[in-house]
Formats: C-alpha cells, sequence, structure tokens
C-alpha cells in the first residue's frame, strides 16, 4: 500500500528516494513518483510502471536534487494512472510551490475540494490528496512548518504525509493521523518515510511519529510538534531494519521461496523455545495471563485464518474461551466488552489499518490487557501492545502471506501452552510432548514440501477450472479457508470454503462434475464423518482432491484424487495441511500465467481503511 520517502540533504538525494520506493515495494503499488527541488524549481517524474522504470525515465532527464519527496501508490481515490500518482503539485503542474504526497485517506476530500474550487483551484486528479496540496498551498504562508500544523486542522481522516515547497529549499514537513511515518535522522541531513526499512542503508537513527505529530526537517533539526502544536522530544531509537528482499535463489517467485523458507523460519520462531512458560510473551505475561479469563482474537485476512485455527487449540488443550473477529468488522460495531479480556491482535506487517484501528477499540473500551503476535518488531502494532511475541518469518515479499501464516501458527500455538500452563491445564508430560513436537515441525514440513511434483500434477487440472470448494473439518476448517483465499488471490479462480459438515445445507447445489472439491483430511476424531460428506460430493458427480493422512484409509478411485500426507501430526496437523494448500495455489496460478508475486488489486501492507 501507499509508501512515502522524503529527504532534505546536502548531497544528491536521487538513489536515496529511489532505493527507498524500492524498498518499500512489497507493499503493493500501481504508480508510483518522485519530486524534487531543482534549480528554484519543482520537478517531478511519475510512472505507472515499476520503480525500477521510474529510475530510469529519471535518469534519462537528468533528474537530481537536495530537497524532495516519493511516493509509491495503491489507488483508492481515482484509477491507477499517471495523473492520479503522487507527489501532487499545487496551485498547478506548470507553476507548482507546494508538492505532496500521503498515505490514508482524507473523509471530507469533498467538502474541501468545492472549497478549493471556488477559490479557483483546478484539480488535475480524482485523488483526495490533490485536495491536500491546494489546501497547504492556500493557506501558505511563507513558513510551511507553520502551515501544515494549519492545514491539518482542516483533515478528517487517516494520512501521512510529506510536502515541500519552492519557496523553501531545504525543508520537508511531514504530519501523520492514523497512517504510520517515521523520521530518519542523519549527520546535518533527515529523512521521512512510511517505515524504517525504506531508510535502510541511509540511516538507523528512527523516531516513530506519534498520532497527530508534525515535523519539521531540515538540514540540521528535525523539530517536532505534538497535536497540540506543543514542541516535543521523541525517543530516538536504534533500528537495525531488514535491508529488503533477499535474492530468489532458484526459485521463480518469491511467493515459492518463501513457502519453500517455512521449515527454516517455522524453526526460528521457536528458537530457544526450551519450556513453555508466559514470560515468553513478555516480562508482564505470567501476571496478565493470570488475570485474564478470555480472549479476544483482532485481525485481517490470512492472519484472521490464523486466529481461527487459535481458537480451536486454547479452547481444547487451555480451556478459555475464544472470540475471534475481523477487525475491521470489530471496530464499528456494539461488542460487550469484559476488561479480563486478553485481547490478541495478530499480523504479519504490524501496521494494518483496521487491526491497530480495533485494538485501539478495544482498549477505549477498558480491555487494557493487549498481545501482539507480529512479524515486524518496530512496527505500531508491537508498540501499541503491552505484550508481543515476534514471529521470525523475515521479510515476506509475496503478497499472499505463507511463511506468515505458519510462523504466527507456532506463536499462537506456544500462547496455547502458556495458557494451558497458567491454568494449571498442561502436565510435565504433555508440555514434553508439544515440545517434541515442535521441535519436529520443521523436519515434518519439509516432508510436505517434498509432495510439490505431485500438488503440481493437479495444478494443471485446476488451472483450467473457473471454481473450486474447499472442505475442511475442526481445527483444519480455518485451513480450508485459507487454502480457498491463497486460491483466489493468486489464480484468480473462485474458491469458497466450508466445513465439510456445511456442505449439505446449501453449498452442495454447487457441486457438479465441473467442481473439484479440495478436501483436508487428518485422520483425527472426524475422519468418519468427513467420508459421509465426501460421498455426498461423489454421489453428485463432484472431482474430489483430498489431502489425505498416511493413514486415514482414504484411496484414490473414480473422481477421487489422493495425495498422502507423510504423517498425521495431532494438534499441529494444520501446520502441516495449509503447505500443501500453498503450493496448490502456487502452481495453477503458475499455470495461469498470473503476477504470482503481485496478484492485481492488492496490497502487501494495508495502512488504510
Ligand atoms: C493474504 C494476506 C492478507 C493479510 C491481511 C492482514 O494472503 O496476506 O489477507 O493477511 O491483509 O495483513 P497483516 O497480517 O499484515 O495484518
Amino acid at each position: 500500500m501507499c509508501g512515502i520517502v522524503g529527504a532534505v540533504a546536502q548531497r544528491n538525494i536521487t538513489p536515496i528516494l529511489i532505493e527507498g520506493l524500492k524498498r518499500l515495494e512489497y507493499r503493493g503499488y500501481d504508480s508510483c513518483g518522485v519530486a524534487l527541488h531543482t534549480d528554484g524549481r519543482l520537478q517531478r517524474s511519475r510512472s505507472t510502471s515499476r520503480v525500477a522504470e521510474l529510475e530510469k525515465q529519471m535518469q534519462e532527464v537528468g533528474l537530481q536534487g537536495f530537497t524532495g519527496i516519493a511516493h509509491t501508490r495503491w489507488a483508492t481515490h481515482g484509477a491507477p494512472a499517471s495523473h492520479n500518482a503522487h507527489p501532487h503539485f499545487s496551485p498547478s503542474s506548470d507553476n507548482a510551490r507546494i508538492a505532496l504526497v500521503h498515505n490514508g485517506i482524507i473523509e471530507n476530500h469533498d467538502e474541501l475540494r468545492a472549497e478549493l474550487i471556488a477559490l479557483g483551484y483546478v484539480f488535475q486528479s480524482q485523488t483526495d490528496t490533490e485536495v491536500i496540496a491546494h489546501l497547504v498551498d492556500h493557506l501558505y504562508t511563507g513558513d510551511l512548518f507553520e502551515t501544515v500544523q494549519q492545514a491539518v486542522k482542516r483533515l478528517h481522516g487517516a494520512y501521512a504525509i510529506a510536502v515541500f515547497s519552492r519557496e523553501e529549499p531545504h525543508r520537508v514537513v511531514a504530519a501523520r493521523q492514523g497512517s504510520p511515518l517515521i523520521v530518519g535522522l542523519g549527520k546535518g541531513e533527515n529523512f521521512v518515510a512510511s517505515d524504517a526499512m525504506a531508510l535502510a542503508g541511509t540511516t538507523d537513527q528512527i523516531i516513530y511519529l506519534e498520532e497527530g505529530d508534525v515535523v519539521d526537517l531540515q538540514l540540521g533539526r528535525a523539530w517536532i510538534v505534538d497535536v497540540n502544536g506543543k514542541q516535543v522530544e521523541r525517543e530516538v531509537k536504534t533500528v537495525h531494519a531488514h535491508t529488503g528482499a533477499a535474492e530468489l535463489g532458484p526459485y521463480r517467485h518469491y511467493m515459492q521461496k518463501e513457502i519453500f523458507e517455512q521449515p527454516r523460519v517455522v524453526g526460528d520462531t521457536l528458537e530457544g523455545v526450551t519450556g513453555i512458560m508466559p514470560e515468553l510473551f513478555g516480562d508482564e505475561a505470567y501476571k496478565v495471563f493470570k488475570e485474564i479469563d478470555r480472549v479476544l482474537i483482532l485481525a485481517c485476512g490470512t492472519s484472521y485464518y490464523s486466529g481461527l485455527t487459535a481458537k480451536y487449540w486454547i479452547e481444547s488443550i487451555a480451556k478459555v474461551p475464544v472470540s475471534v473477529e475481523i477487525a475491521s468488522e470489530y471496530r464499528y460495531r456494539d461488542s460487550v466488552p469484559n476488561p479480563s479480556t486478553l485481547v490478541v491482535t495478530i499480523s504479519q506487517s504490524g501496521e494494518t489499518a483496521d487491526t491497530i484501528a480495533a485494538l485501539k477499540h478495544a482498549r477505549s473500551l477498558g480491555m487494557e490487557n493487549t498481545l501482539t503476535i507480529c512479524n515486524v518488531a518496530t512496527s505500531a502494532m508491537v508498540r501499541e501492545c503491552k505484550l508481543a511475541y515476534i514471529t521470525r518469518a523475515g521479510v515476506e515479499v509475496g503478497v499472499a502471506s505463507t511463511k506468515a501464516f505458519t510462523t504466527q501458527l507456532s506463536a499462537l500455538f506456544l500462547l496455547t501452552l502458556s495458557l494451558a500452563q497458567v491454568n494449571g491445564r498442561l502436565t510435565e508430560e504433555e508440555e514434553a510432548a508439544h515440545l517434541k513436537d515442535m521441535r519436529h515441525l520443521p523436519s515434518a514440513i519439509s516432508a510436505v514440501l517434498a509432495l510439490e511434483p505431485q500438488i503440481m500434477a493437479w495444478a494443471e487440472d485446476f488451472a483450467r477450472k473457473e471454481n473450486a470448494l474447499f472442505l475442511g473439518r475442526g481445527m483444519h476448517y480455518p485451513i480450508a479457508l485459507e487454502g480457498a483465499l491463497k486460491l483466489k488471490e493468486i489464480s484468480y479462480i473462485h474458491a469458497e470454503a466450508y466445513p465439510a459438515g456445511e456442505l449439505k445445507h446449501g453449498p452442495l447445489a454447487l457441486v457438479t462434475e465441473e467442481m473439484p472439491v479440495v478436501t483436508i483430511a487428518p485422520n483425527d476424531a472426524l475422519i468418519e464423518k468427513l467420508k459421509s460428506n465426501m460421498q455426498e460430493v461423489r454421489a453428485r458427480g463432484g472431482q474430489l482432491y483430498v489431502f489425505a493422512d498416511v493413514d486415514s484409509r482414504i484411496t484414490s478411485g473414480e473422481g477421487v484424487h489422493v495425495i498422502r500426507m507423510p504423517e498425521h501430526y495431532g494438534c499441529l496437523s494444520p501446520i502441516l495441511h495449509v503447505v500443501s494448500l500453498q503450493l496448490l495455489a502456487y502452481h495453477t496460478a503458475l499455470a495461469r500465467g498470473t503476477d504470482v508475486d503481485k496478484p492485481r488489486n492488492l496490497a502487501k501492507s494495508v495502512t488504510v481503511e
């Protein structure tokens, strides 16, 4: 989703801006642009192609400068077209005084647009961002810092902005409310960006701006005022951000690489766990876990499905009631808060706007015991929560989440055991058995990865379909949901998931000979029930594609295709079964020739509502 980089320096900052944009590419975008202060004028270059193309374009015209801003845009208001790409200029392209980039959504943009049109401003784009550029120009007093403080008072909604003026060549002003923004401090130069990773290699001295902050970046100073206009000091942190995406190595796509990294990253996430103890989640965890008597999980998308899986674990092993809510729904509905709730947010990026807003909403309802399972230690989510467990998936580049999911599940299983222990529900023998299973997970996942050639053969069939059903039961129902999500995201095949017992209550009407039905068949207590559900599909001519545990006694036959999962893995079985579904989605997308790592319309880090 939108990414911002800005710099004020005494050297040509083009390489810093371009490198920053490249590091933000993983978030997903459909256009990009850079504006620089050059020879007393504001100049810009924009592209609806990749950042590398923008870089070429800038080299061709020799665009350089000491002060500037850059942006990757994920379209919300207005199509992904070059006239909608940021930076936006005001009062006009030929006579630009103000250049501005924005991440977020301005809710009162219609009202402001009408006001600015009445003042004579001519709009070049359909974006809500251009409204802010004209507003800043309209209010401009000759002091950009002061002007931006006035302008943001008129904005409703979420924003992170960076802006500079033709008339103040060594100044960039930035502000945030509801969207992430950080400041990077250099020697005689300063930077602003959506996250610390964008500045990796440029500076590791990072300030995380707080809600309502406005920052004045000049060569030798970075002054911040808070939401009340009062000058404030914010803590400077040394952040060793990941230096971006690793090499692809022998893989064709990052998604494939990330699927194959799972044995290692699950091992890394559980590394050092030699015993179950609440302190794995933070110093205060024991006290918090003792205090709470229920769990509320808030997340979106794939992270939501890991939460749904955890509900099965926590309720059956720790005997603590769990509700799991889609963050974007929870924040807007009337719920019944209970202060003795442990609020758990799950997020790969730690910056998902809906999840952060849901977390704040939960806190505003008096639920102060918060924990996050997150892949980015420096993210807003980690900073907002009392307790945290950092998964060690590493940078996930593919938009479709894979290794983040299995590491989340690993962390959630640890949380389950910790809650069970605090509640006196975990014997030493059980603890030892679970630890043994967790240690074996990396090699169990590797055995599933070895099924790739068989899954590739299935993918050929799937690539020709436009619909698919996924069935699972119990804790494998969320895995069926995740398998269907992966398939739709990257192959664009319409896929639905159901708990298998629900089939006859409606979706069975969809089953014909044309319908592939992926069935997750672990050898658990529900296997005989599942076999009956499979018969219901076969009786209607549906084609079953079954991932069956080795000892589940399901065999291939007419209309029944079976891939044998190497071993039955008890509670941790969802972590193995999802890997086979990831491979199925990946190879189906590959056969259909889609842009696997950057599926259409999707962004990696969803920082707007
Ligand atoms: C799907 C996917 C998304 C994310 C969702 C939440 O493959 O990646 O559904 O899971 O946007 O993102 P995070 O986990 O960063 O909060």
